[in-house]
């Protein structure tokens, strides 16, 4: 079947891979915070894993970028909205753990972190719409940086959910799963 593609508004996609950069670049400091704040082990091994995915992300993009000939220092208004909502988040990270418990830091700090994915899974699922429904000399590599991040982006997402929302069951004391069961990470 003769599928209708549409190519790309040059300035609309250049924009958005700056903002899916800069996206990367916050979530690598907002990991470093949120691994200050985990005192769950298999949490902080979890995010620990997602830090090193994250700076590898970022490195998917610098080709995206050098592939398209695109400047990845380029200014604009999003990337900066992006910077200072990463930023404000690293804040609440450090201060609940400078002044709360650590059990309440520790959930703070998973509040974030899914804050934060949820605006980079959004990112990634344009970019995976882009490259099935354009075409253009960028579609290449658009598939391919989606081919190699899309599987790690649902795990940070979805299973630090799963992990949130059992560490606030415990809060409760009622009985929890931690980690969450593969079952509950499948089904987030
Ligand atoms: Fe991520």
């Amino acid at each position: 079947m003769a599928t209708n593609k549409k190519p790309y508004i040059k300035k609309q996609l250049q924009e958005r891979l700056l903002e899916a950069l800069e996206t990367e670049r916050a979530g690598i400091k907002i990991y470093e915070a949120a691994l200050v704040c985990a005192i769950n082990m298999n949490l902080r091994s979890e995010w620990g894993e997602y830090l090193k995915q994250t700076r590898s992300h970022e490195h998917v993009l610098l080709t995206v970028f050098e592939e398209m000939g695109l400047d990845p220092d380029t200014k604009n208004l999003c990337r900066d909205e992006v910077t200072r909502i990463g930023d404000s988040l690293v804040s609440i990270m450090l201060m609940a753990k400078a002044n709360g418990t650590a059990e309440t830091a520790q959930l703070v700090a998973g509040e974030c972190v899914v804050l934060a994915e949820t605006k980079n899974n959004q990112n990634w699922e344009l970019i995976g719409h882009l490259a099935e429904h354009g075409k253009g000399q960028e579609t290449n590599a658009l598939k391919i940086a989606f081919r190699l991040v899309e599987q790690a982006e649902e795990r940070h997402l979805y299973h630090t959910k799963s992990f949130v929302r059992e560490l606030w069951v415990e809060s409760f004391s009622f009985p929890a799963v931690l980690p969450p069961s593969v079952e509950m990470l499948r089904a987030s």
